[in-house]
């Protein structure tokens, strides 16, 4: 539904003055990388998964399409594992009211298809690189491939998605000495680099308490440098993003423990197997999927997620060490 100016009017709203504009659409679990803070052990299989088809998928996106929302991130797990994923693209995006489809990838095919998945109508890209170093890279995610992930970033610079995003978790005393490097690259490269402190999940609490560092610091030490803070736009994301005019990329930094974190919160999410979660770190989901069977289901479905918008909760509680049900985020999507 959009207002005589063309701008979609967005229908979910909290109790707590927020709008949903955004969905992230998890479309499966698996993910082939291993990093330390997420699936140290790799993925598990559980059975055998059951992950939202194309058809389900596309009822999903109508049904949020119709309700506000114009921008969909795909996650997973990893979710360009999944064969259909280019397939899973040009659905969504002849959705009409979708005008940005982004999705978040550890980056191992990117090089390759790249050009592919910006014809299938993918807008938006963010690409975890969480060390320019190639032998911290393997440490940190299990594989080899810094190399090819960076030439991924280059074909995806190469093939003209509007925004190329690079997520960075910060890792006290692993790679919290490489701001420079990620500097360097922002010099001469459009790239939006990205520091996320790393979050408590229900599996990582060791990990946690050994490696978070708060992003406050690379915020101080960039200010000494001569970058300035970006006024919040009302539209943005959580990201508190510094530029500097010498530099074609810019800085971001995502901290989820500080105050405020969840004030400017615009966004919901479906697990790949078709549950509404309200937040990231939320204790329940509820199943949307027996609503994404048929296209007359469609008022049911609307009406289901639009009531429940009454339950989302003005915050997470991660400062208190609740996770809710998230063991990983690859279970829900980062
Ligand atoms: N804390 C912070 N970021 C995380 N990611 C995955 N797990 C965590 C965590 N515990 C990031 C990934 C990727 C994005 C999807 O979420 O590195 O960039
Ligand atoms: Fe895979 Fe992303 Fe988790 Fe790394 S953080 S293991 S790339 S889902």
């Amino acid at each position: 539904m959009k207002n005589n100016k063309g701008t979609p009017i967005n229908i979910l709203n909290d109790n707590f003055g927020r709008s949903f504009p955004y969905l992230r659409l998890s479309i499966t679990d698996i993910c082939n990388f291993r990093c330390s803070y997420c699936l140290p052990d790799g993925y598990q299989c559980n059975g055998k998964p059951s992950f939202l088809s194309i058809d389900e998928i596309g009822r999903v996106v109508e049904a949020f399409a119709t309700l506000g929302v114009y921008k969909i991130r795909l996650t997973g797990g990893e979710p360009t594992v999944r064969k259909e994923f280019t397939d899973i693209a040009r659905r969504i995006s002849h959705c009409s009211s979708i005008n940005q489809l982004a999705f978040t990838t550890n980056g191992y095919r990117l090089r390759d298809h790249a050009q592919e998945w910006k014809s299938a109508g993918l807008t938006h890209i963010n690409v975890s690189v969480d060390s320019l170093n190639a032998e911290r890279f393997h440490r940190i995610t299990g594989h080899d491939r810094l190399h090819d992930v960076l030439k991924g970033v280059d074909a995806a610079l190469d093939a003209g998605f509007e925004q190329v995003k690079i997520n960075v978790v910060l890792l006290k005393g692993v790679n919290d000495h490489e701001l420079e490097d990620y500097l360097v690259w922002a010099k001469t490269s459009p790239v939006s680099i990205r520091f996320i402190e790393l979050m408590q999940t229900g599996d990582n609490l060791d990990y946690f308490r050994k490696y978070h560092l708060s992003a406050e610091k690379i915020g101080r030490t960039l200010e000494k440098m001569g970058w300035s803070a970006k006024p919040r736009a009302m539209e943005a994301g959580p990201a508190q993003v510094y530029t500097r005019k010498d530099y074609q990329g810019s800085i971001g930094l995502i901290a989820p423990y500080s105050k405020d974190f969840c004030k400017g919160c615009n966004r919901l999410r479906v697990t790949a197997t078709g549950d509404l979660r309200l937040c990231l770190f939320g204790s329940q989901g509820i199943s949307l999927r027996h609503l994404l069977q048929y296209d007359a289901q469609q008022p049911l479905l609307t009406k289901l997620i639009h009531d429940q918008l009454a339950f989302k909760s003005s915050s997470h509680f991660l400062a208190y060490g609740e996770t809710g049900i998230t063991p990983h985020l690859a279970s829900v999507g980062g």
